[in-house]
């Protein structure tokens, strides 16, 4: 692997696998219940989708945390400190990264990771040609699964960034398991900028979730279209409904396809049948409160040193520094 870019377009970094993938996706289809792991969401399609949400008006995480982080970017620099590599996981359309950029002092490095290739390249030289002075290394990988980070600037701190509420897509034991990795990556004069969606009122949840407007089922709905064209699956995206709702005592939302009717779906070379009703699990989007957030951050060797909120209290910015 190198490092050169040229005519500053960095050099993409590709760490995925067909084969597993496919191994992933049946093993998902054959258990109970059915469950795909929503990475599947993002091909090309998927991220714009994703970007449509972001937008509506019952999506409120991205604009809550754009709030905290226009704000408090500037506190956030002076704990960073300078010459920092940032490590940013899911780095999606690049908009996040520039507030920190802009705000901090000098960064050394950007490392963004993500797993829609098309949107990693774009973004990856957008951000090459606007900040000269920072190295931009993309890395286009599963970072649910072990992988090794590019090479970076020795002497620089490492700050890894994981905004929108991600981490609520992990159960909590992956979580810690995801963090505790984190942390290791960041060492132990790293830190890291976690963006956490809060706890908050069922309607609100749901409506973020089942929007009016019918984007976050056409979104879900794309999953099945991603197994069509990836693993040769035939999906019949007229025979399945997107359903989401909070599921209070595991304190998630939770995302399914579900089975319109009675079906035998072929994907890959093997047979799924579906009950009528029966659904495919896609998504959690587990909420925080303080005491389980601590609990988490804690058993993976990171603690808090500041926690921002935006005005209507509905998601966190929180700054961690490793143990
Ligand atoms: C990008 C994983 C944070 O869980 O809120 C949005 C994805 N799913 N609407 C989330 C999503 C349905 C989102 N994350």
């Amino acid at each position: 692997m190198t490092m050169t870019s040229r005519q500053g377009v960095p050099r993409i970094v590709a760490r995925s696998n067909k084969q597993s993938v496919r191994d992933e996706v049946l093993r998902g289809l054959h258990a109970e219940p059915k469950t795909l792991p929503p990475k599947l969401f993002y091909d090309a399609v998927g991220a714009e989708l994703f970007e449509e949400i972001c937008d509506l008006p019952e999506y409120y995480l991205t604009r809550a945390e754009l709030e905290i982080l226009r704000a408090r970017a500037g506190e956030i620099a002076e704990l960073a400190g300078p010459q920092v590599a940032l490590l940013e996981y899911g780095s999606g359309a690049g908009v996040k990264i520039r507030l920190l950029l802009d705000a901090l002092e000098s960064p050394a490095a950007y490392v963004p990771i993500d797993i829609s290739r098309e949107q990693l390249e774009r973004v990856a030289t957008e951000l090459a040609a606007e900040y000269r002075d920072v190295a931009v290394r993309p890395l286009n990988a599963d970072y649910t699964r072990p992988h090794t980070v590019p090479d970076l600037p020795v002497r620089s701190r490492r700050v890894a960034f994981f905004p929108g509420s991600t981490i609520g897509n992990f159960h909590p034991m992956e979580a810690v398991a995801f963090l505790s990795r984190v942390r290791r990556v960041v060492g132990k004069d790293g830190a890291l900028i976690l963006g956490v969606d809060r706890r908050k009122g069922v309607a609100v949840l749901n409506a973020a979730y089942d929007d009016s407007a019918g984007v976050t089922a056409k979104f879900n709905l794309n999953m099945l279209k991603v197994l069509n064209h990836d693993v040769g699956a035939r999906f019949d995206l007229d025979k399945f409904r997107h359903r989401a709702f909070f599921n209070s005592s595991a304190s998630r939302v939770e995302m399914h396809l579900v089975s319109t009717e009675a079906q035998t779906v072929k994907v890959a070379d093997e047979l799924v049948d579906f009950e009528k009703g029966e659904s495919i699990w896609t998504e959690s989007s587990y909420k925080y409160d303080r005491a389980r957030l601590e609990e988490l951050v804690d058993t993976a060797g990171f603690r808090i040193r500041k926690l921002w909120t935006n005005a209507k209290r509905q998601f966190w910015v929180v700054y961690l520094e490793a143990v």
